[in-house]
């Protein structure tokens, strides 16, 4: 039967129609539809091209369209689409051995999972089971997936609309390291990272803390950078209550700030490294809990009561292992750095020339520029209740504006996070900052005592 005919929907009659399926504040919004995608770039079904920014959501490392890792999916495919986790694979075999090689010394036994939330949650079972402690000390400002117990250990709003019931017990929050505007008030170097002594303060009055979860350098939440004692620091006093470290690394690694991995810039080795995204340059979804063999020996003999049937799935591995020879290949790690510094000189000739700019911070191929109506106090144009409230956000007007421009960018409350494709050109680089540089005007119209 020839099923097509005159009353049959439109491809974009298709698209308007299942708008709503982005999940999105609905009404009213209209999603681009995007048809291609190649290098640092994505097309839209119009044809316009825009730079990808932010690589789409800090995930996509290598850019679009790598053929590596597209060859890696195609081959897998043909060869085992799909087994059981029991069972032992090639694939697993020989990502297994690259991570080795790639992960901070001493995180050996490695569980797949197919997302970033759910790293998370394989890391606080498997410290509650290891430690036999229950408590999770998270931070404010941070992001950790949306799953119940991820979401519960996030310290941003998205956490809210989850309290109290919805999300799991036991998970208490620290003040967050943020050197620009301190949540003690503090000021570095004479704090003394005030900040982070104040969690052992918290574990000794608590009791009952299985582990600390930190974002190295937090993402989302505006691309904080630990100074340089921070992350040494609360490894020593992880290790002097016996509580275990977990680094989220699901926006940090994968060469985003320079390193492999984040906690490689002060050589602190965490109990558990979780990590998705930049895994596979996002192509296909896969997380990583990775542990030390310490931890790993607990389960030779307890009952490990965790798992998927998607753990371990082959056709996720092979694109992580094709993914990591090229970041190897193409010497993005040290790319990333050297390209990093180049986005620091950028940036911060932005900030000279805007009063809109309270700060520009970062490492790497990570950064954030955040915007303030004025310098002296650092007050934000938006809160974070204007956020969940679905208010028009300042940087969303900007990002909009920038999307004008041909330039994706992400935007978070009062902040922007920069976190291109690590194979993206000095040129590109200052493409994208040129539409910033613009789209800013916005901001600067709207300073204390102009608007
Ligand atoms: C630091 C961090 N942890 C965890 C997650 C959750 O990852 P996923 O969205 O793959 O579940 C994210 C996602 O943005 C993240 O940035």
């Amino acid at each position: 039967m020839n099923r097509t005919n005159s009353t049959e929907p439109s491809v974009s009659e298709l698209t308007a129609r299942y708008t709503y399926g982005t999940w999105r504040f609905q009404k009213g919004w209209e999603p681009l539809h995007v048809v291609d995608a190649e290098g640092c770039y994505f097309v839209d079904a119009a044809g316009k091209k825009y730079l990808d920014f932010s690589s789409q959501l800090m995930c996509v490392t290598l850019g679009h369209k790598n053929q590596a890792v597209i060859k890696a999916i195609e081959e897998q495919a043909r060869k085992l689409p799909y087994i059981g986790p029991g069972y032992a694979t090639d694939v697993r075999a020989e990502l297994s051995k690259l991570l080795l090689d790639v992960l901070p010394k001493g995180l050996e036994k490695f569980f797949f999972s197919t997302s970033g939330t759910e790293a998370n949650e394989a890391a606080f079972k498997i410290a509650r089971m290891v430690t036999g402690k229950t408590k999770i000390i998270a931070r404010y400002r941070s992001y950790h997936g949306s799953t119940m117990g991820s979401i519960a250990a996030t310290g941003d709003p998205r956490r809210w609309a989850m309290e109290p019931a919805g999300k799991i017990p036991g998970v208490i929050f620290a003040p967050e390291v943020n050197c620009y505007d301190c949540p003690l008030n503090h000021h570095y170097p004479e704090c003394e990272i005030a900040c982070v002594e104040y969690i052992g303060h918290m574990i000794e009055n608590e009791s009952d803390v299985a582990a600390v979860i930190v974002e190295p350098v937090v993402g989302t939440n505006g691309v904080l950078v630990p100074p340089k004692e921070y992350m040494p620091r609360l490894r020593q006093i992880c290790d002097e209550h016996s509580v275990l470290l977990i680094a989220d690394e699901v926006m940090s690694g994968w060469g985003r700030t320079g390193k492999w991995f984040a906690v490689d810039h002060w050589g602190v080795i965490p109990d558990i490294l979780t990590t998705a995204k930049g895994i596979t340059t996002a192509y296909v979804p896969l997380g990583l809990c990775a542990t030390t063999g310490k931890i790993a020996q607990y389960f030779d003999d307890h009952y490990f009561s965790h798992g998927h049937t998607y753990e371990a799935h082959p056709l996720t591995l092979a694109p992580a292992i094709a993914a990591i020879n090229e970041l190897k290949r193409m010497n993005l790690i040290e790319r990333s750095r050297q390209m990093g510094e180049v986005m620091r000189a950028k940036l911060t000739d932005l900030k000279s020339k805007h009063l809109s700019i309270g700060d520009v911070r970062g490492i790497g191929l990570f950064w954030a520029a955040e915007l303030v109506k004025n310098q002296e106090t650092k007050e934000p144009f938006n809160t974070m209740s204007d956020k969940i409230s679905g208010k028009p956000l300042l940087v969303d007007k900007i990002a909009a504006e920038m999307m004008k421009n041909g330039v994706f960018i992400q935007a978070w409350i009062s902040h922007f996070v920069i976190a291109p494709p690590l194979i993206i050109t000095e040129e590109e680089i200052g493409i994208g900052l040129k539409a910033l540089d613009d789209a800013l005007a916005i901001a600067d119209r709207e300073l204390d005592g102009r608007g």
